[in-house]
């Protein structure tokens, strides 16, 4: 820890610096028996994701930091999460060490792979009593280099020799750029100006994550599971939840103490908006009430250990029981789902989910007399009003982050070919502000979204979430038996 850091925390900090404290509390410590290290079961496959980034990456040292902790005010700290791509080619998720770096390093034929990342400091250092942000006094023990080397199969180096590697970068070196600032302003100044392969890596392991392995699979299978009971957990509560007055909050953190209990946390913040501010897609201040004969929206994923997350959409109605206007909105957007659902296989295009979903959604407010033109107008690219009543896409690619793969070129990811182990959502929805004056006042104020977590499988796909009540029938006997 630097003097200045020692400085910041002296308001608070009362341990003493003397050298007679030290000498005393550096020593007389027995030892603790671990358990014994064992390779973890993401180890083979984070083995395989490195040796195809290798081969695309020949001759090139590769830079992939997990990143540090995020201040949120002062001293205190955002819940810790490591970068995507540093998970996903490390196997480190949850209790990562913050600052660790994977480093490749090209050995003629491919990569070595090594992990510089914090070690133990040792109980004859000051860093171990007094740094309250990495002191393994203050925030717990640090895992030995042979348990990590053995974990995740990946070599150790102490982070105190990183920075000694970095100050060698060249034009060969390409590096994970946004995941950690200052392990970027290091390579940057050492490599000078020269064209890097920067972007390529970032796209490269943004496309690789588009088809999910083995592992991924049973971890976002996991994450589902685990979301379902935080579904359910929250509409046994509807009685308590009815009677506070920040209901929507209750909602939250119902869901959310499930995530931390059986996940790491929540992949995103949960959404739970009732009444009106259903229409707000991402309505995340959850600080209102939920009343009687409100629809509430709950958007909200658990993020597994491995850092895999769920992204689960139902709109139910607190009371149990859809108005007409309520079910028929409903209706509307399942069919929507349905529709898109029924399309996906291997070989189609991306977008044409997306497609399918909106046929149906325009198709219906164009029924119902919503629309300033015809049907056929509004679905052609001039056209569009239908969109008015729901702005956001149908799906997008699911896994480490809730909007995966971000990083991936348009011609994979929108305009891609569907392939067997991809995983993505489907999630209609319709949204009538309260203020809209193009609908009829009983729709005024109604939001719906169902939202599905879904696997290409070789010949079709699997709907990995249809465990949670969906159709408005099973929704509301689901209300109604836990509540
Ligand atoms: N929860 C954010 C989304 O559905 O994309
Ligand atoms: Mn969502
Ligand atoms: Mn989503």
């Amino acid at each position: 820890m630097s003097d200045d850091a020692i400085s910041r925390n002296e308001n608070r900090s009362t341990t003493p610096h003397n050298s007679a404290f030290h000498g005393y509390i550096s020593g007389q410590w027995g030892n603790v028996q671990q358990p014994v290290a064992v390779e973890r079961t993401q180890a083979p496959f984070c083995a395989e994701r490195r040796r195809a980034l290798s081969a695309d990456f020949a001759g090139q040292t590769l830079v992939i930091p997990a990143g540090p902790m995020l201040v949120r005010s002062y001293d205190t700290h955002h819940p810790y999460r490591a970068h995507s791509a540093f998970t996903y080619y490390t196997g480190w998720g949850a209790d990562t060490v913050p600052d660790s770096v994977l480093v490749l390093t090209p050995n003629g034929r491919d990569h070595d792979a090594t992990m510089f990342y914090r070690f133990p400091a040792g109980r004859g250092t000051e860093e171990f009593y007094a740094d309250a942000d990495i002191g393994e006094f203050w925030v717990g023990p640090r895992p030995t280099p042979e348990d990590v080397a053995v974990e995740l199969g990946i070599a150790t180096k102490s982070l105190a020799e990183l920075s000694g590697v970095l100050a060698k970068a060249d034009s060969s070196w390409a590096m994970v750029r946004e995941a950690d600032s200052a392990v970027t302003d290091i390579v940057d100044i050492a490599r000078g100006h020269c064209e890097t392969r920067d972007d390529d890596l970032a796209v490269f392991q943004s496309e690789q994550r588009l088809v999910k392995d083995a592992f991924e699979i049973s971890e976002i299978r996991l994450a589902v599971a685990a979301t379902a009971t935080g579904f359910d957990d929250v509409l046994a509560t509807m009685p308590e939840v009815t009677a506070h007055s920040r209901g929507e909050r209750l909602i939250e953190g119902t869901f959310n103490r499930r995530a931390r209990a059986e996940g790491n946390n929540v992949g995103y913040e949960t959404i739970a908006a009732a009444g009106t501010h259903a229409c707000f897609l991402h309505w995340v201040r959850n600080d209102g009430p939920v009343r009687d004969g409100d629809l509430v929206l709950m958007d909200a994923g658990v993020e597994v250990e491995s850092l895999y997350t769920a992204d689960i959409t139902r709109t139910f109605p607190a009371n149990g029981r859809f108005t007409e206007t309520q079910r028929l909105v409903y209706e509307a957007v399942l069919e929507a789902a349905d529709a898109a659902f029924a399309i996906v296989k291997p070989g189609i295009v991306f977008r044409e989910v997306h497609a399918a979903a909106m046929g149906i959604i325009a198709r219906h407010v164009s029924e119902w007399g919503f629309l300033p033109v015809a049907l056929d107008e509004s679905l052609s690219e001039s056209g569009q009003h239908h969109r008015r009543y729901m702005v956001h896409g149908t799906s997008h690619h699911l896994g480490l982050d809730v909007h995966d793969c971000p990083q991936a070129r348009k011609e994979f990811y929108k305009d891609g070919i569907v392939r067997e182990g991809m995983v993505f959502t489907i999630e209609p929805g319709l949204y009538f502000q309260v203020d809209d004056l193009t609908v009829p006042e009983h729709f005024r104020g109604i939001g719906v979204r169902i939202e599905d977590n879904i696997l290409v499988t070789s010949t079709g796909a699997e709907n990995l979430s249809i465990g949670i009540p969906r159709t408005a029938d099973d929704v509301e006997s689901w209300v109604r038996r836990l509540a």
